[in-house]
């Protein structure tokens, strides 16, 4: 596919007789938000990691741009514009929130000033509020830690963007503000994005293609209406514990 910003081919990852990622093939379009489902142990964030680099595949090939970046360190791909938010949230404590993404800035330049204007517009950008900007992440909820997880993310300036996991836990309407944001970072910050996420009313209304992974491998991808559809995927998510 000629307009594909990654390439995922064969991708092989394995953890001693588990076969984590089992030859996963599939590719992300410029501009375009991709589902990544699958239900718990599927592979996802394993795959996750080895886009990043966290972990190289035994087999298997990742382009991003057209360059092979199979295999190179986690800071390497991180500066060739790939940022992630992880699962397990960090959440920062005796910093401020301004500090937090501030320190995201600093990845790219040293002048702290002008990180922390810098830092002050993301916040903004992203609908953060702005009475709560001098609070310490001890004293925020998990939505704000939320948005300050994706505001230091964008403030590496990343053309790709994978997030795992970035609804869990949220109330409704919470999700709902969410995904207007990453709409919004989406389309007005043009950066792609891989949503691996559990909540289908999310992911559903947020993305235009699917792909659905079940124990390491690749077992469906389409539109969500064709995904909502599929008796593989249907059984994939029936024959374990319900998400
Ligand atoms: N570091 C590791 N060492 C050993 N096994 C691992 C490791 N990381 C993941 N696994 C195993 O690899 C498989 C895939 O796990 P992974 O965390 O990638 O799934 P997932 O799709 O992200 O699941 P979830 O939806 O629960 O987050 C699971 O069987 C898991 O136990
Ligand atoms: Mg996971």
């Amino acid at each position: 596919m000629s307009d594909a910003i990654l390439q995922v081919r064969n991708v092989v990852k394995r953890f001693g007789g588990i076969i984590a990622v089992n030859n996963i093939s599939f590719d992300v379009r410029e501009g375009e938000i991709l589902g990544l489902i699958g239900p718990n142990g599927a592979g996802k964030t394993t795959l996750f990691n080895c886009i990043t680099g966290i972990y190289t595949p035994e087999e298997g090939k990742v382009y991003f741009m057209g360059e092979d970046i199979t295999g190179l360190p986690p800071h390497k791909i991180a500066l060739k514009g790939i940022a992630r938010t992880w699962q397990k949230t960090r959440p920062f404590k005796k910093m401020t929130v301004l500090e937090a993404v501030t320190v995201g800035v600093l990845l790219r330049t040293s002048n702290v000033d002008k990180a922390m204007r810098e830092a002050e517009e993301i916040l903004k950008f992203i609908g953060f509020p702005e009475e709560k900007i001098n609070a310490l992440g001890k004293d925020i909820t998990l939505m704000d830690h939320k948005m300050v997880d994706l505001a230091r993310a964008i403030a590496t300036k990343p053309k790709l963007l994978l997030l795992d996991e970035v609804a869990a836990g949220l109330r409704p309407h919470e999700m709902d503000r969410l995904a207007g944001i990453l709409r919004k970072i989406n389309s007005e910050k043009r950066i792609t994005m891989i949503v691996v996420e559990h909540v289908m009313r999310f992911v559903m209304g947020l993305s235009e293609r699917i792909v659905v992974m079940h124990e390491g491998q690749k077992i469906a991808e389409g539109r969500p209406e064709e995904i909502a559809n599929n008796p593989k995927v249907i059984e994939a998510y029936l024959g374990t514990k319900p998400v």
